[in-house]
């Protein structure tokens, strides 16, 4: 009688998956790369040690580790006709804008990598992301700053050389310390990967058209500037600046988030209902760069004030609401000098190698099938065609 009907057709393939390659347990706080606890390779490894890991299953020995160094050194360089790509975009052009166009154009320039046919020609591929996304990344800043191009310099580590190419001045070389590298290395290591949040799965879902790794990344870019996804780590200095300026107290904007007017960005998270271990990790690394480098932060002693306020709050325990890896993750980069508007994009090359390594074991697998979720249909039932002038 109401005209509308309800159909379920039941389950479809919505893109669910088996994976071998992260392993997230929300109650207890726990999340493991290809089996190494998060704490362990966040104490002892470097960022590319760990995309390695990611990528090809196991920790590399010293000489793997070197052979990819190498790999991605000589894959730093971007085309240059990709260079004049950025005297189109304007000034003003959002950098997660501009790294999903750029990411996606890479394959108008390596058309051979637009099919895999074999492991070297996706270890190719993967390696031009993994290092040009830095290159992207630095020049997308350089751009808005009205600054030269700095190119990159196969002499530096990977957190140094992107450093190098985001602050650096010509003839003046950016070096910096030793404290605000190992929060970079940190910050990437943490990021790269989290088994099938919307980015990964954006990546999965568009790989399973059989799209080429270029395609899916830039998709998994896309999926991940939402706020409520990569975003967030903006949306948490937003906040604290907003706190820091004046314009509210901390108990009245947890008022606010109570009486549903905002949520309390960096909290919360779709998995953890106990305490994500990155958001624990970081916490500590915003603490101790800023006491090295004599750094002094009022955002990182509201975001500890806030933390503990909401933690022992009714509201927020009633809901299993605690940090997530944005919530302090905006304190390190603010040391690093990078803006609020590239915070996403940092998000993007630590994530680099975890949609990477979801990619080819969806395409190794060989037998994904495309990812076609269904609905359940809340519709017109059937109705016959009315003739135009019969319409009222
Ligand atoms: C990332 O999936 C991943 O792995 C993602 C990620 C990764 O590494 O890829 O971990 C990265 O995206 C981390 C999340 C970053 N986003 C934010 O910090 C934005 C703020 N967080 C929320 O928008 C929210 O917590 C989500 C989106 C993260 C999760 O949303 P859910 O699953 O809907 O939350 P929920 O079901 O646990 O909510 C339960 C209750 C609800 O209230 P009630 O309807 O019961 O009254 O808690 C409320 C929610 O409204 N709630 C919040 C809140 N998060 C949930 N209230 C205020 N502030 C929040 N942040």
């Amino acid at each position: 009688e109401t005209g509308y009907i309800t159909y379920d057709p039941g389950y479809a393939n919505t893109g669910s998956c088996k994976s071998d390659v992260t392993f997230v347990d929300g109650e207890k706080g726990i999340l493991r790369y290809r089996g190494y606890p998060i704490e362990d390779l966040a104490e002892h490894a470097t960022f590319i040690e760990t995309a390695y890991l990611l990528i090809f299953g196991d920790l590399p020995t010293r000489g793997q580790r070197q052979k990819f160094r190498d790999l991605l050194s000589e894959q730093e360089l971007l085309h240059e006709g990709l260079r004049h790509h950025f005297e189109g975009f304007p000034s003003t052009g959002h950098p997660m804008a501009i790294l999903s166009a750029v990411i996606n154009a890479l394959g108008c320039y390596h058309p051979d990598l637009l099919e895999i046919d074999s492991k070297a020609d996706f270890l190719r591929a993967a390696a031009k992301i993994i290092s040009k996304v830095r290159t992207i990344a630095a020049w997308s800043y350089r751009k808005a700053q009205g600054l030269p191009f700095m190119y990159p310099d196969p002499k530096l580590s990977y957190c140094r050389n992107f450093l190098h190419m985001m602050h650096s001045i010509p003839h003046r070389h950016y070096e910096p310390t030793d404290a605000q590298v190992r929060a970079l290395t940190l910050f990437f290591l943490l990021h790269a990967d989290h088994e099938q949040n919307c980015s990964c799965s954006t990546v999965r879902m568009v790989q399973s058209t059989e799209a080429n790794l270029f395609a899916s990344v830039s998709a998994g870019i896309c999926a991940l500037w939402g706020r409520l996804h990569g975003g967030a780590n903006a949306g948490v200095i937003e906040m604290l600046e907003h706190i820091h300026e004046g314009g509210t107290s901390i108990p009245d904007y947890l008022e606010k988030v109570k009486n549903k007017e905002c949520k309390l960005m960096g909290f919360g998270h779709r998995i953890y209902k106990s305490f994500d271990p990155r958001a624990k990790i970081l916490r500590k690394a915003a603490h101790d760069m800023l006491e090295s480098t004599g750094h002094d932060d009022p955002l990182l002693d509201i975001a500890l004030e806030m933390a503990d306020a909401a933690m022992s709050d009714e509201y927020f325990i009633e809901r299993r609401l605690y940090p997530n890896v944005d919530f302090y993750s905006g304190i390190i980069l603010r040391a690093l000098n990078i803006p609020v508007n590239m915070f996403t994009v940092m998000f993007a090359i630590g994530r680099m190698p975890g949609w990477i390594a979801h990619w080819y074991e969806a395409y190794a697998d060989g037998a994904t099938k495309i990812h076609r979720p269904r609905q359940v249909y809340t519709g017109r039932e059937p109705r016959v065609y009315v003739p135009l002038d019969s319409r009222i």
